[in-house]
């Protein structure tokens, strides 16, 4: 799996001193928590919020689709007083002439004073970081991770169950590429006695690099295949689509589709109390009749990411950053990440940094775990 010897170089890529959120581990949970508050105030006195960011420019550049996450920060900054610019189809951009993401991000990150991306590459945020003069938030990078859905998902179980912890969670669908179940485990694991019921076909289980951080922080799981059988115990129903643009095939993906479908009937088994959430967009993974049922808080789901979305842009724009390095690894210049949607397959100038652990290299861009022969 590796070819040739190992270069090995301790590296620090050192932040230049932005507040990035690339991950949810670039803030504390103390933190999360102070974004949470701030966009519950934000949401009842949205007035005393609206030139909070007069003067400032935030930059979208969305290189995969995107309706909520990107009309939400969107609308975010426009009602904090401030202005947008950016892309939402890379074909009309400079990108299409072949620029790199490098280069790209140089220039945009130079004319804002926030830049929100969204890109189908894996550690795609972490090397926009890397070369941006201002905050860069990470708003999806493939199937990786998806932090402010998480600050989203973090608002509505606070708004609608009034706490964080001490909750039995059901996750269902495509646990393996849907991104937003990534950050979300990864947050709610540091809440304490929180329980999560892991519900997917064996083929799109949760990667092992998250089911790992879950037994790092001692929380309890369980891996099921049907709902019916955990409907009753859950406090929140994460639903989530089939990501089909991260499948290998078509045939893969028509195999899965439909296999989880959150009925009225189902709805019927919950406790009184229990919420549905769904990052959206939907397909068929939960019928429009259960839309009416008061316990479906997935529309009310999507409202409450723009709110966190003002708070989280006043947090960066306002906070001292604590200068967290961008690489904490090694150079290993003759390795290659093994993950074909990793951002280091593409973008050929970023330094090849892994973390060793054990007999593994950890790819400090996707998480990847490399095997050393
Ligand atoms: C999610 C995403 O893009 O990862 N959507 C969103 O941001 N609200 C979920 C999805 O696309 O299935």
């Amino acid at each position: 799996m590796l070819k040739g010897t190992l270069a090995q170089g301790k590296v620090t890529f050192v932040n230049k001193g932005y507040n990035h959120f690339i991950d949810m581990d670039d803030k504390s949970v103390s933190q999360w928590n102070s974004i949470v508050s701030l966009a519950q105030d934000i949401k009842l006195r949205p007035q005393s919020y609206s030139d909070k960011c007069k003067g400032k420019i935030m930059a979208t550049l969305f290189y995969e689709p995107s309706t909520r996450t990107q009309m939400s920060f969107q609308a975010a900054m426009i009602r904090l007083g401030g202005s947008i610019i950016g892309f939402d189809n890379p074909g009309n951009s400079s990108v299409a002439k072949g620029e790199n993401l490098k280069d790209t991000i140089k220039i945009v990150s130079g004319y804002s004073d926030i830049l929100v991306m969204r890109h189908s590459q894996e550690g795609s945020a972490k090397a926009a970081a890397m070369n941006a003069d201002c905050p860069v938030i990470n708003a999806g990078d493939g199937g990786h991770l998806h932090p402010t859905q998480t600050l989203t998902d973090l608002l509505t179980l606070k708004l609608e169950l009034g706490r964080l912890d001490n909750l039995t969670i059901g996750l269902c669908g495509d646990l393996k590429y849907g991104r937003t179940v990534h950050t979300l485990l990864k947050a709610l694991s540091c809440y304490p006695s929180n329980r999560f019921i892991l519900i997917s076909d064996p083929s799109l289980a949760l990667p092992s690099y998250i089911k790992d951080v879950l037994t790092a922080r001692d929380c309890k799981f369980t891996e099921v295949s049907t709902i019916d059988e955990v409907m009753p115990q859950l406090d929140m129903l994460y639903m989530t689509r089939i990501q089909r643009e991260r499948f290998p095939s078509e045939e893969e993906y028509e195999k899965q589709k439909d296999v989880y479908r959150l009925t009225k009937d189902k709805m019927q088994f919950a406790k009184k109390d229990m919420i549905v959430m769904h990052p959206l967009p939907r397909v068929n993974e939960i019928d429009v009749e259960v839309d009416d049922d008061p316990r479906a808080a997935y529309f009310r789901q999507a409202t409450n990411g723009m709110y966190v979305r003002m708070a989280l842009i006043l947090n960066i724009l306002n906070n001292t950053p604590k200068n967290k390095p961008l690489l904490m690894g090694s150079i290993h210049k003759e390795v290659r990440c093994t993950n074909p949607k990793c951002v280091t397959q593409t973008e050929k100038y970023l330094p090849h940094s892994f973390v060793s652990y054990g007999g593994i290299l950890i790819c400090e861009y996707c998480d990847e775990r490399i095997l050393l022969k």
